[in-house]
């Protein structure tokens, strides 16, 4: 049976982050290096981008890339960074075809020259599409966005552009990487692993969290329209009363 039926169109989350987790261990699990995991996640992060705009969500923000994972091995990164590279050209048709708006966040300026070559071009390329925003989370660490937001706050204080009684959870946001996308609605992990690994603390504050066994590169359309289906069976209340909400 065809799971994307089970989805009531009305209730689907506006934005779905992923934590893609799980392809070392795929690996290894087949007696391969770490590195063929990451080759072989490709699968999963196209049939996520393509389930997600058939259904609707607006934006789709997946973690490729943490700050702390620049502390691994210096063979598995540069792996890890030709293999960006060579991905967004490869799936520019897969963008095209869906609509998919690319954008990126994190400390960008970190990345290796090619590979932010690689998302210039992708970013320009598919800027005029409106589907849905596909936004990947490269050298990213959520601390390191709230410091980054904070020192530029306070530089706007110390210019006058800005005081100190304006400062609210808007002018927050504004200065936070994802300035331009809706609240995460819906978080997934993949592997069985149970934490946020310095993701998207600030924009998760009422997110649902779906955590699954599934290693990332074996995720497909139904793993995904499952976590969707999970989440449309919750109740999101945001410090209401159940009676409240059902009212
Ligand atoms: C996720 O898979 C990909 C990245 C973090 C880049 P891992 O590489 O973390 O796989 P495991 O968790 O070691 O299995
Ligand atoms: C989180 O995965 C980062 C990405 C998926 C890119 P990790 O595998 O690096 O997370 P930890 O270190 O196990 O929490
Ligand atoms: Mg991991």
């Amino acid at each position: 049976m065809d799971k994307r039926l089970l989805i009531n169109l009305q209730r689907v989350p506006k934005h779905v982050a992923i934590i893609m987790d799980g392809n070392g261990r795929w690996a290894e699990g087949k007696g391969m290096s770490r590195v063929f995991g990451h080759r072989n996640a490709l699968t999963a992060v196209r049939e996520s981008i393509e389930s997600a705009a058939q259904i609707g969500v607006k934006a789709i923000t997946l973690y490729a890339f943490s700050t702390e994972n620049w502390n691994r091995p210096k063979l598995e990164v540069d792996a890890l960074m030709s293999l960006l590279v060579n991905s967004l050209k490869k799936e520019l048709i897969t963008f095209q075809k869906n609509g998919v708006i690319v954008n990126a966040i994190g400390n960008i300026e970190n990345l290796p020259s090619k590979a932010k070559k690689a998302l210039n071009e992708v970013i320009i390329q598919t800027k005029d599409n409106s589907k849905i925003i596909m936004t990947l989370a490269l050298s990213y660490g959520s601390r390191e966005e709230i410091v980054n937001a904070i020192k530029n706050i306070s530089k706007k204080v110390v210019n006058k552009e800005l005081s100190v009684k304006e400062i609210d959870e808007n002018i927050i946001n504004n200065h936070l990487y994802t300035f331009n996308l809706p609240e995460v609605d819906l978080m997934i992990r993949t592997s069985g692993e149970q934490r946020i690994s310095n993701f998207l603390l600030w924009q998760m504050a009422y997110a649902e969290l779906y955590f699954t066994d599934v290693l990332w590169p074996d995720f497909r359309k139904e793993d995904f329209y499952d976590a969707i289906i999970d989440y449309q069976n919750r109740e999101r209340r945001f410090g209401k009363t159940s009676e409240q909400i059902t009212e």
